[in-house]
């Protein structure tokens, strides 16, 4: 039986507030600045190595760090693992990340093509959202890993990851399926998988979503049958 899937906080409501940094708008010049020279992936790993930084440490099974291309152009980001993800060392691998690999696989690509990750590397325990402490402790190995991937497009998957790199504590509804910049990446927010198992009727949404990102890519944009 897969276990729960992690439940990221419903979206907020949109209202009106000022607006987000888009990608129209130009690269931050400083945006390089604290991109380490020389990191790769197995150096931020190394780096990470067996962390106690946050209080996650000590109900984890396994880290979680990341998986995937290291090449890839499509970053993924979720909140954090749970469950299944915790037993394995993997992110994505439960209910939520089958419905993640079928959104991918819709997109004409596999797994392996892209890269999979999260804001925080370590179960938070019950699924409940990680907390302030620990998204600090853990997102810097999260903007190492953007940084030496380098991707064309970033997808934050539901708000957690959104907020954490665009730095604000707006709901997703505010800039979901809009076109931000990530310190001069293109960047998506859309709804997390484990919100659509629970709300199926947003599956359209995130489909538009996808849909944009996939024409950045140059990848062919298929008129999917509704389910
Ligand atoms: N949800 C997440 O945010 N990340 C995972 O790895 C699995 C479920």
């Amino acid at each position: 039986m897969p276990k729960a899937a992690p439940k990221p906080a419903a979206p907020a409501p949109a209202s009106k507030s000022p607006a987000l940094p888009a990608a129209s708008v130009a690269p931050d010049l400083f945006a390089t600045t604290n991109r380490i020279a020389g990191d790769t992936l197995p150096v931020v790993r190394a780096d990470l190595g067996e962390c106690t930084r946050c209080k996650l440490h000590t109900t984890r099974n396994k880290i979680v760090f990341g998986d995937g291309s290291a090449t890839a152009q499509l970053v993924f980001v979720g909140e954090g693992p749970g469950a299944d993800e915790d037993a394995q060392g993997l992110p994505f691998v439960g209910r939520a990340g089958k419905l993640l690999t079928q959104m991918i696989e819709a997109m004409g690509l596999q797994r392996g093509d892209v890269y999979i990750c999260n804001v925080v590397k370590c179960r938070p325990p019950g699924n409940r959202q990680p907390e302030k402490d620990e998204v600090e402790a853990c997102s810097p190995f999260l903007f190492r890993q953007l940084d030496v991937l380098q991707p064309k497009v970033i997808v934050c998957l539901g708000a957690t990851a959104a907020q954490t790199l665009l730095q604000t504590n707006r709901g997703i509804s505010h800039f979901r399926g809009e076109w931000l910049d990530y310190r001069g990446y293109k960047m998506m927010a859309t709804y997390h998988p484990a919100y659509l198992l629970r709300n199926p009727a947003a599956k359209g949404d995130v489909w538009k979503d996808l849909q944009k990102v996939m024409a950045e890519l140059g990848l062919e944009v298929k008129k999917l049958k509704a389910k």
